[in-house]
């Protein structure tokens, strides 16, 4: 009798709960439309593993700004250009944090990294000596030249080895992103083919594993269930043989010295001036400036080129274009360079357009507010997290016909590239916007023109006999990498 009352009592209690914080999310966020059918303490089910698909359907019937819920997270998901532009441009500050994440937490990642660090002081100063040490401009571009150079010629080697046989493209673009970031993160280059490189390989995809946006939400969610998750076990081993990594290769940068010019060296000098003290740059600190660099760098990058190649081989019209673009304008003695970007502008529409296209990045990294603020007059609370849906963006009913690859798009009449501030330019935000845009955007958009010049000035791209897929759909085919 009593077991049964003190049963009916927890119940009324947990219903009394239930709803008590149903009413206050409904009034915290009153101006923002909820996705219906919620479960208690579950919230919105739904396959986790295309989050981006399911997302931009709710947006259909939602409108661009709804809400839906993760366990006892209220994730805003804003899915239009007004929305997006307002949250990361107009009200950039307001929307600059990251949310907590116990998978960040974990051995206090969020006060070192830069990708899952709120907007702090430290993240802003880190993301300023990288942006410097990067050096995108000028002597420092042709560093990077000569560093991609590097790398293309034993692509290239690579590619001749396989003497018109058929091949994966993924594995050698991989290597050679991969090198390219190792050189400038702690100037270290590996073969391509060795133990290190496999396992740099192993670290990315259990990292991509246990932080892409699927199923691995549910680490930071039901921690109690953790240790039968193997998304944590993935974290976990990721994390140990990061550390074994580093522990390897970290003093690679300091050598020969203290002038090997690189970014983990270049904070490390800072690291021990005093006026710095403020920003704790820890080992920690380096170690996980490290990490976020090879990731953010490689995969990424790796992916667009592959895509790039593969939409090729399905539009031969498209290819032939590139093709007597880069014989007209790049003589077949030299190798292509950064200083010819100016003069290929269809190849450049191509690889905006494979940008648009594949949206590899489809939900970019979650963003959070961290004061209360107003997107298109609604309210959004402090501490909410937002999904910025690039993909909904770069598919909507602006880009006509959105699932053909078209670079025509990104044209004039006079086959320019069209400006910066052209509608189509403003509306591609493959690598977000405002505080917290991609720190290594003009990076990659100038290897992604070194390396598909020098393919496609050499070689051409077709289907091997056995490949019977007719189209290609990024709904269905897009290799997702994780930031
Ligand atoms: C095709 C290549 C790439 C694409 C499409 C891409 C896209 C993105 C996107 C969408 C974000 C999230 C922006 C946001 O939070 O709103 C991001 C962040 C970031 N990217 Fe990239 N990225 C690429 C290449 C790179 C490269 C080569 C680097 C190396 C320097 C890099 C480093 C980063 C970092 C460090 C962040 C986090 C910035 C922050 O949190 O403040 N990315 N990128």
């Amino acid at each position: 009798m009593l077991t049964c009352l003190l049963v009916t009592c927890l119940v009324i209690l947990t219903l009394a709960y239930i709803y008590k914080r149903l009413l206050k999310d409904a009034a915290k966020y009153a101006d923002i439309p909820a996705v219906s059918y919620r479960i208690p303490f579950i919230g919105n089910v739904f396959p986790l593993s295309q989050t981006h698909q399911i997302l931009t359907q709710w947006a259909k019937v939602y409108g661009p700004i709804f809400r839906f819920s993760l366990f006892r997270e209220e994730i805003v998901v804003l899915n239009d250009y007004d929305s997006i532009h307002e949250a990361l441009v107009v009200r950039g500050s307001d929307f600059a944090g990251r949310p907590r994440m116990r998978r960040t937490d974990y051995q206090n990642r969020n006060k070192n990294s830069i990708v899952w660090q709120s907007y702090t002081p430290k993240l802003k100063f880190l993301r300023k000596q990288i942006h410097s040490s990067l050096r995108m401009y000028g002597a420092g571009l042709d560093k990077l030249q000569n560093r991609c150079y590097a790398e293309i010629d034993k692509l290239l080697s690579h590619v001749e080895s396989y003497d018109g046989k058929p091949f994966d493209p993924w594995p050698l673009l991989y290597n050679s992103a991969s090198n390219i970031m190792l050189d400038l993160t702690i100037g270290l280059s590996l073969t391509h083919d060795g133990k290190e490189m496999t396992n740099l390989k192993e670290i990315n995809e259990l990292f991509n594993h246990s932080f892409g946006p699927g199923t691995s939400r549910i680490l930071d969610q039901l921690p109690m269930f953790n240790f039968l998750q193997n998304e944590y076990k993935e974290l976990k081993k990721a994390l140990d043989l990061r550390d074994k990594f580093w522990m390897d290769h970290r003093t690679n940068c300091d050598k020969t010295g203290t002038n090997v010019d690189c970014i983990i060296s270049d904070l490390q000098k800072l690291s021990s001036d005093v006026k710095h003290t403020l920003y704790d740059l820890t080992e920690d600190t380096l170690k996980e400036t490290f990490t976020n660099l090879i990731l953010a760098g490689t995969d990424t990058t790796a992916t667009a080129l592959t895509c790039l190649l593969l939409v090729l081989t399905r539009y031969p019209d498209v290819q032939d274009k590139i093709q007597e673009e880069l014989d007209r304008t790049i003589m077949t003695s030299r190798a292509p360079a950064l200083s010819d970007r100016g003069s290929v502008p269809y190849l450049e529409a191509c690889l905006l357009e494979t940008l648009r296209f594949i949206s590899h990045v489809p939900l970019a990294v979650p963003h959070s507010t961290i004061c209360d603020s107003m997107i298109c007059g609604k309210r959004i609370p402090k501490d909410t997290t937002i999904y910025i849906n690039l993909w909904a963006l770069h598919h909507d009913e602006f880009w006509t016909n959105p699932w053909k690859f078209d670079p025509q798009r990104f044209l004039d009449t006079d086959g320019h590239l069209v400006p910066a501030h052209h509608v189509c330019r403003k509306r591609l935000l493959a690598f977000g916007a405002g505080r917290r845009v991609c720190l290594g955007e003009t990076l990659a958009k100038n290897r992604l023109f070194l390396f598909s010049a020098s393919l496609l000035k050499k070689y051409r791209f077709v289907r091997s006999d056995g490949d019977t897929i007719e189209d290609i759909d990024p709904q269905t085919r897009s290799r997702k990498p994780n930031h």
